[in-house]
């Protein structure tokens, strides 16, 4: 049951329980009724500490959607957090409120910090570098839809895997999967953290490979999942301007690949696909953002416990 639970990382849920919110969000894509109400009278909170398109209002949509209501703040200077307000004090605030929270913050932990101090459940929307376990679930449950499975899957990740916070997500998630392949397509200065490759895929021997040519993989990937540079993240501009446009998928590297590749990216998009890519059936990014609504529709009333999942 998740009635009642934290979500700040995606290994909160087991496979079982994930399957099941991935049930019950392909039920609300076939019929528009389909838990429509539900959670009327709810409140939903939206914390962000930091800018968001996508997850703040897919799930503002999300709780509309079900019935119910949402309030909060989509940028700290709007909030007591300017005034010096700590996480804890503002968390258990909101928790007054609000039925159930979701929040983004820059600061890794945060999640699991306002996890520890809310009588409601708390939804990690991304806390800095870390984890962003609904986007996770929206790249499964796209997954999933479009190529049947997640099982047996070879998966290229490229870009900004440093500092890209639903890279270290997905794979982590992937990672339970068997017989799922990564590979992790990056300059060296943005590879994938040590934390990832040592603390998850060799402790569960999990294969892998690392390169910096998105050329010579391409061809052997079922799914590519492209990311940005996060600008935000960088200390120095200068180096952020030297590796922006380390990758860039066009319709030439498109002509190497599968003809059932899928391509994803959590978005915004900024220079890593070209526009001409759009238009490949093959490029899934905008459905992606759909299911996105679809499975935190089904999070919500999950975690609030009008439905049993
Ligand atoms: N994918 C994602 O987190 O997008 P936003 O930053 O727009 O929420």
């Amino acid at each position: 049951m998740l009635r009642g639970r934290h979500f700040v990382e995606p290994g909160n849920f087991s496979i079982a329980e994930t399957d099941g919110l991935f049930d019950l969000a392909s039920k609300i894509e076939e019929d528009g009724n389909y838990l429509r109400e539900s959670c009327r009278g709810k409140v939903l909170a939206t914390l962000f500490f930091e800018p968001s398109t996508r997850t703040r209002l897919s799930f503002e949509a999300a709780m509309l959607r079900l019935g119910g209501n949402c309030l909060g703040f989509a940028e700290p200077g709007s909030s007591s957090a300017s005034k010096g307000e700590s996480l804890a004090d503002t968390v258990r605030t909101v928790a007054c409120y609000a039925d159930i929270m979701v929040m983004r913050n820059p600061k890794e932990g945060a999640a699991l910090l306002a996890s520890r101090y809310s009588e409601v459940p708390v939804v990690n929307a991304g806390d800095g570098g870390h984890h962003h376990p609904t986007q996770t679930l929206t790249d499964l449950l796209t997954i999933k839809r479009l190529r049947g499975n997640l099982e047996g899957l070879t998966v290229g990740f490229c870009g900004d895997l440093k500092f890209g916070r639903t890279v270290h997500s997905l794979a982590k998630a992937l990672a339970r999967y068997p017989g799922v392949k990564l590979v992790f397509i990056s300059p060296p200065e943005l590879s994938v953290p040590d934390y990832i490759i040592t603390g998850v895929l060799k402790r569960e021997n999990i294969p892998y490979t690392e390169t910096d040519s998105l050329e010579k993989v391409i061809a052997g990937l079922d799914v590519l999942y492209m990311t940005r540079v996060q600008r935000e993240r960088f200390f120095n501009e200068e180096d952020y301007i030297r590796l922006k446009d380390s990758y860039i998928l066009n319709r030439e590297k498109m002509a190497l690949a599968r003809e059932n590749l899928i391509v994803l990216h959590p978005l915004p998009r900024v220079n890593e696909i070209s526009r001409e890519v759009d238009a490949d059936p093959r490029a899934v990014y905008f459905k992606q953002a759909k299911y996105g609504m679809y499975v935190r529709m089904a999070l919500l009333a999950s975690l609030l416990g009008v439905v049993s999942c």
